[in-house]
């Protein structure tokens, strides 16, 4: 039996991730496609219900994203939402003009009909608007569900074809009872049962997983992360010693991090696979010396990595399958839009010229993050290494202003140790979003028991975010500032300043370089 499924038509909008993330909230699996994906497609899933995303267009500008209009015709229930409902009200003979004023921000709702769609939501309601756009005037067979003082029709149905529509974003949190209206969509409206489970998930993958290798031979780069660490055990459950796992420390991990990976995945680790630990630290630090500039070292430390797994690999022979870490996002990022180069990451996406193998295996790639780590919870991976904070591949290369020395990893190392030892202290370790220490290529003055010092200054960062894409800096409470600012200039030897970064991301980046 196919699983249930709902497509995310995706018209440009930036919130499309984010409405199947919705979704899949509802244990309803969904997926998102372009705007102009094939309908025979469509018709091979087991189609449960459609969402078209919000965009940046106008419905009557030449050369806006459309969609075949038999989309209406195919027997499930359609949502549509800002330019979506703008599109469905346009397609279906309806009135779509510029609106007198643009709304944007939170705004009050005032719900007319609370059933289907609005069931249980309150008669007026906050909800995120973004459009200069409007429906002036709805389809014929459409009742209007929602106004504004400024959008004559915030809301439509057409019950009978099962077609609704609204001009805010119910998947914005600001939306105060979003979750409810697409609950209501995907449940009742297009009758899902909510048959998306990790555990299921995690039993199918494992028995197709091996059909798929048989009795292949599969190669895994680990890098500790919490990615090719679900995926990793994942493949030993499926494969047990078929597997052999590469961990290449590179000597710019965090303090005592690579022991920590050693102690999951190796011999005293309890899953049935082969583990290899390279250490390869002097082989690093010996390419990085004298290099400042950040681009330079972002490819110095991918391709000395690709070099040292490739060396590996050889020893190992020929393998059948390569695992690969891939999530939902980065399918749905390659596959859909084309983002400018702000820095070159370094994944595991480098490996498969260099390695000899016949395919790829990339068992996460359906999942969101917050699944992956779902499903790593399913597999028993321990709860600290499910929830590890991202970490870039270059490691704290990019946490090093300037050139990668031994004496500054030891300074960022130990810094970053007490930082987080604090921020778990003081109960703030989920609510963040991503914190860390790096050192700044910065001395200065200071003065310690009578002597001068020329020491380093290690700067302090710590941002909210929920894409990774934008982010605000956290405003830390000042106890903790101060605590960790003493800790850091007593117990680490070569600091005598601590600064925090208070940019958000635009106009920073969240890593250093
Ligand atoms: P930036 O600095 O670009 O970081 O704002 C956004 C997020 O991506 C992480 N990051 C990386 N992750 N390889 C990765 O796998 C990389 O090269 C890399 N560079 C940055 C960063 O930690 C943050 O979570």
């Amino acid at each position: 039996m196919k699983r249930e499924t709902i497509v995310v038509m995706d018209f440009g909008g930036q919130y499309n991730q984010l409405i199947a993330r919705r979704v899949r909230e509802c244990n309803v699996y969904c997926e998102v496609y372009p705007h102009n994906i094939r309908l025979d497609k469509l018709k091979e899933m087991n189609l449960k219900g459609i969402i078209f995303t919000g965009g940046p267009n106008s419905v009557y500008a030449e050369g806006s994203p459309l969609c075949d209009r038999e989309v209406f015709e195919l027997g499930v229930p359609v949502l549509g939402i800002c330019y979506g409902s703008q599109l469905m009200a346009h397609l279906l003979g309806g009135k779509v003009a510029t609106a007198p004023v643009s709304e944007y921000g939170k705004t009050e709702v005032n719900v007319d009909n609370r059933k289907r769609l609005f069931e249980g939501v309150s008669p007026k309601t906050i909800c995120w608007m973004s459009h200069t756009d409007y429906i002036e005037k709805a389809p014929e067979g459409f009742t209007v569900t929602a106004h504004t003082p400024v959008c004559p029709v915030a809301g439509m149905e057409n019950v009978k074809k099962g077609l609704y529509a609204v001009q805010f974003h119910p998947e914005v949190m600001h939306t105060q009872e979003g979750m409810k209206m697409l609950r209501n969509f995907v449940m009742d409206i297009c009758g899902c049962k909510g048959d998306w489970k990790m555990d299921s998930f995690v039993e199918a993958s494992i028995s197709d997983i091996r059909e798929k290798v048989g009795k292949g031979k599969v190669l895994c780069a680990l890098s500790g992360g919490v990615d090719s660490s679900v995926a990793a055990v994942l493949l030993a459950k499926a494969v047990g010693k078929q597997l052999t796992c590469v961990f290449v420390d590179h000597g710019l991990l965090r303090k005592d991090e690579g022991d920590e990976v050693e102690e999951v995945f190796g011999p005293e680790g309890g899953y049935d696979l082969n583990f290899v630990r390279v250490n390869a630290r002097e082989r690093f630090y010996g390419k990085l010396a004298g290099v400042e500039e950040p681009e330079r070292k972002r490819k110095i430390i991918g391709e000395e990595f690709i070099r040292v797994f490739e060396e590996e690999a050889k020893k190992i022979g020929a393998v059948d399958y390569l695992v690969q870490g891939t999530i939902y996002p980065d399918v749905i990022e390659s596959g859909l839009g084309e983002s400018a180069v702000i820095k070159s990451h370094h994944n595991v996406g480098g490996l498969p010229d260099c390695v000899d193998f016949k395919e790829i295996i990339e068992p996460l790639r359906l999942l969101f993050k917050d699944e992956v780590r779902e499903a790593g919870l399913e597999l028993g991976i321990p709860e600290k290494l499910v929830y590890r904070q991202p970490f870039p591949g270059p490691g704290l290369g990019v946490r090093i202003i300037g050139e990668v020395t031994a004496e500054k990893v030891r300074i960022v190392q130990e810094a970053d140790a007490i930082y987080r030892e604090e921020i778990k202290k003081a109960g703030m370790e989920r609510e963040l979003g991503q914190y860390f220490a790096a050192v700044t290529n910065m001395r200065s003055v200071g003065v310690m028991g009578d002597e001068r010092t020329y020491d380093y200054a290690v700067a302090l960062r710590a941002v909210s975010t929920s894409d990774f894409m934008t982010a605000e800096a956290v405003q830390m409470p000042w106890e903790v500032l101060s605590t960790v600012t003493s800790r850091i200039v007593n117990e680490v030897k070569g600091v005598n300043r601590v600064l925090y970064d208070c940019t958000g991301k635009p106009p920073g980046t969240i890593e250093f370089e």
